[in-house]
């Protein structure tokens, strides 16, 4: 019988045998995963973990704040943040490819942790320890969804899983390995992180990236970045938060439809909502939210967010569908 007290003490030596006394560098993508995992090692290994939270712009309205206040205060881990946005921008341009957009996304993820490693080695001077580790909060269904795990087909490759570089610099410490989503945030309790961290929705490491359907633009995920604000803003105000797995807000950024507004015809973007209710994230029911809800949404969207003229519900399952759209 696994206790989750048994699974951090377990996990912890692991830590510990596998690092030794060098020193780590942790993967924060701003979700839950990466919090719990930086938590974990925190724990096994103190002060030879620096986390670094790569800002690369296509992250939700409030996220960064939320990890660099929230996240350090429950922990008291040293926090370096790296603006990379332009730079994500950039390798994105002109990609439309699903798969694309998540092996650049990843690509340059581990490019700049690369460099993060780097400039604290520089900072450590010639004495410092080498760092040679990189922690990621990679789950056991992305293990398994990635074909890493049991001969299972590789239906997309996760950021923290596929697509990194054949010249990756790090040997990868994946504490979560062996974990679904409830276990982690069991173990993320047990640490002592805040609620607000540990029953935060799962939100995808490419972010918002894989949200907008279609090229990943400034002006797109300022478009998106809105409506995903106020569709959170609602459902958190319904008191829903739990009883949603999460609600991906995607933007089709290259379907136009006709609307009217006040006196004027409109030629704006639809956006999906994509409510859904699930264990693990291996399968989902589509959520069957009030249509109160779903009205207030709607309105505000469409009133606030001058881009977006059409709001549409997504009905599907997983399988056949996935959560996300990309
Ligand atoms: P799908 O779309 O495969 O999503 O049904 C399953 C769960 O995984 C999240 N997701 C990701 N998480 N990196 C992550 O860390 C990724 O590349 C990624 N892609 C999807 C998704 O939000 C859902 O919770």
């Amino acid at each position: 019988q696994w206790t989750t007290s048994s699974i951090v003490d377990d996990t912890v030596a692991a830590i510990r045998e596998q690092v030794g006394e060098r020193r780590a560098i942790c993967a924060l993508s701003g979700g839950v995963d990466s919090a719990v995992a930086a938590a974990l090692v925190h724990r096994a290994i103190g002060d030879q973990l620096t986390c670094v939270f790569v800002d690369h712009g296509l992250l939700r309205a409030g996220e960064r704040a939320q990890v660099e206040r929230d996240f350090v205060a429950a922990t008291g881990v040293r926090l370096v943040t790296i603006d990379a946005a332009d730079r994500f921008l950039g390798e994105l341009a002109g990609v439309t490819d699903p798969e694309q957009k998540r092996k650049i996304i990843g690509r340059e993820f581990i490019r700049v942790f690369e460099q993060a490693a780097r400039d604290l080695q520089a900072e450590a001077g010639e004495s410092g320890e080498h760092i040679d580790f990189l922690v990621q909060g990679t789950l056991y269904p992305d293990v398994v969804e990635s074909g890493g795990g049991s001969g299972a087909a590789n239906i997309k490759s996760h950021h923290n899983v596929g697509g990194l570089p054949d010249d990756l610099q790090f040997e990868l410490v994946e504490p979560l390995r062996a974990l679904f989503k409830d276990e982690v945030r069991r173990v993320g309790l047990e640490l002592g992180l805040p609620e607000t961290i540990v029953h935060r929705q799962p939100f995808p490491g490419p972010g918002l990236g894989i949200r907008i359907i279609g090229e990943v633009t400034a002006d797109r995920l300022e478009t998106l970045r809105a409506a995903d604000a106020i569709a959170r803003e609602e459902l958190t105000a319904a008191g829903l938060d739990r009883d949603i797995w999460q609600c991906p807000v995607v933007l089709l950024a290259d379907v136009r439809s006709v609307g009217v507004q006040g006196d004027g015809r409109t030629y704006g973007h639809p956006v999906v909502l994509r409510p859904v209710s699930s264990e693990d994230a291996m399968t989902a029911d589509w959520t069957r939210l009030p249509y109160d809800v779903l009205e207030r949404i709607s309105t505000r969207i469409t009133n606030e967010v001058a881009e977006v003229n059409r709001v549409t519900l997504d009905v599907t399952s997983k399988p056949p569908g996935t959560i996300e759209w990309e």
